[in-house]
């Protein structure tokens, strides 16, 4: 069957939906605490080192690999050789599981947006977020799973409901269209946000413990591991989301200056928010009197323990600010969760021949039903577990194979050096064909070695062993079989098929 293939209106709206599933969760409450953790303002430097070297190439990379084949990540891959189709499958999936518990942070951020009217979380913030409104007292031990939560349960099921609704239509029509009417009010909210932030009293006692360096951090393994995880995460790179908003592009369009305005709208965007919350860090720590350092929670616990404790303390128009805060947070992950989603359903297009809706049903479906699973009394245990596993295993291996495959074994890495220079205005030079192939994979292999050293003598998070293999690395081989049973599945769209493996022989 001939499918009609998805196509952006312009560039403009290609680099606003990259932007868009960039600037997510990763951003406002991930990147303020990693840099806080990990050197303060010396963690800019492996910051910047991975993203120089290893971020913006393999960005350049997977939009290269999607603008190529002009097809799905299964597709994208098996253009450099049949065996590889795998891969591409396997980091869709992985996205595909990361979108069921991004949905969940969206909800509890959704509930939030709500209580910062009348700071309805009351006066002890930690027992409201993990006892009355997660319920996960109720819970004990690991596989103590609960019962459904019903303060999550109803907005993950709204949150899925809509984003349901703008992947039916197709990509320029959904995704592209809810990029460019969120990310610009995204963008005013968090400038406003940052500038009460900033001009908070006590602001620059935040700012200080932000952007104090302390360099002894970069002789730490684990910083470097740090910022190369923030880094892969924040610019979406590694599971497939590029390589299929690359493939909706036109012909001719140029790669690399629009991956050099992403990364870095991506990075500024992580630095104001940055920024605004430390600056609000810092007014709480002396309205309670204290160093920065003890108000500093983890982080979930800053977005929905520590955050509503410093709206609660504002002088006025507290649930202003705490609507910006939330409010953000759920617009910047709705244009990342459904680039988590895309992969998937353009692969299982491409594989299968169904249409956009038939995909959506079965892929919103069943994410909407695997989500259900962390609306639980126990579910933030899984939730922890199955994102690190995912995020240091999955997407660092994932990487690996990106350059063992495109480099290594199918050595095709030249032919899309000179694909993105014919395209592109900027041309890349052979650092770039050095990072991918050389740099990044050897790093990567080093920083994943330390990791599964490091877990093997304390087990990650304290947590039983039993759990951490079912659960986190069973999500992983999961993934891996399900991908291999993907790839052995008959295509049925060979017209699309062969037209690419044609081109391509
Ligand atoms: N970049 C998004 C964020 O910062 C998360 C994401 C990762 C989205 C990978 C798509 C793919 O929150």
């Amino acid at each position: 069957m001939a499918q009609v293939r998805d196509q952006w209106t312009t560039r403009a709206g290609f680099i606003l939906a990259a932007v868009g599933s960039a600037i997510g969760l990763g951003n406002i409450w991930r990147y303020p605490y990693v840099a806080y953790e990990n050197g303060g303002g010396a963690f800019l430097i492996p910051y910047f080192f991975a993203l120089l070297t290893a971020g913006i190439p393999i960005l350049l990379l997977e939009y290269v690999l999607g603008h190529r084949s002009r097809g799905s990540s299964p597709i994208s891959y098996r253009r450099l050789s049949q065996k590889w189709e795998w891969l591409g499958w396997w980091q869709a999936l992985l996205a595909f599981v990361i979108s069921t518990y991004y949905m969940i942070i969206l909800a509890w951020a959704l509930s939030y947006t709500w209580f910062s009217f009348g700071t309805q979380w009351g006066e002890d913030t930690e027992s409201f977020f993990f006892g009355q409104y997660l319920g996960s007292n109720q819970a004990e031990g690991f596989w103590d799973i609960g019962g459904l939560q019903w303060s999550v349960v109803i907005p993950v099921v709204l949150l899925w409901a809509f984003v349901y609704f703008v992947m039916r239509r197709q990509a320029h029509r959904g995704i592209e269209r809810m990029a460019r009417i969120m990310m610009p009010i995204l963008i005013g909210m968090m400038v406003v946000f940052t500038i009460r932030g900033i001009t908070l009293e006590g602001a620059t006692a935040g700012l200080n413990a932000l952007l104090t360096p302390d360099f002894s951090a970069l002789t730490d393994p684990n910083v470097w591991v740090a910022a190369y995880g923030q880094v892969f995460f924040s610019l979406s790179v590694g599971f497939a989301t590029m390589i299929t908003y690359a493939s909706y592009l036109k012909k001719d369009e140029d790669l690399a200056n629009s991956g050099l305005i992403a990364a870095f709208a991506n990075s500024g965007f992580e630095f104001m928010a940055a920024i605004g919350i430390f600056g609000a860090l810092g007014f709480l720590a002396t309205q309670s009197g204290t160093e920065v350092e003890h108000v500093v929670g983890q982080t979930i616990g800053l977005a929905f323990v520590i955050f509503p404790r410093i709206i609660s303390e504002l002088p006025w128009l507290n649930s202003l600010f705490g609507v910006l805060f939330f409010g953000s947070l759920v617009f910047a992950g709705l244009t990342s969760v459904v680039s988590l989603v895309e992969p998937s359903v353009s692969a299982i297009r491409d594989k299968l021949g169904v249409a956009r809706t038939t995909a959506v049903n079965w892929i919103c479906g069943l994410a909407a039903l695997v989500s259900l699973l962390y609306a639980t009394n126990g579910g933030l245990i899984y939730l922890d577990v199955v994102d690190h596993y995912l995020n240091s295993y999955g997407l660092l291996i994932g990487a690996i194979l990106m350059a063992v495959a495109t480099a290594w074994t199918t050595r095709k890495i030249r032919d899309l050096q000179a694909h993105i220079n014919q395209v592109s205005d900027i041309h890349i030079g052979n650092w770039w064909v050095l990072c991918v192939s050389v740099i990044t994979p050897l790093v990567l292999i080093v920083m994943t070695g330390l990791n599964i050293v490091d877990e093997w003598k304390v087990p990650y998070g304290g947590y039983e062993i039993s759990g951490l293999l079912v659960i986190g690395w069973g999500s992983l081989i999961i993934t891996v079989i399900a991908a291999v049973i993907f790839q052995r599945l008959a295509w049925k769209t060979d017209d699309a098929l062969t037209s690419h493996e044609k081109e391509g022989a």
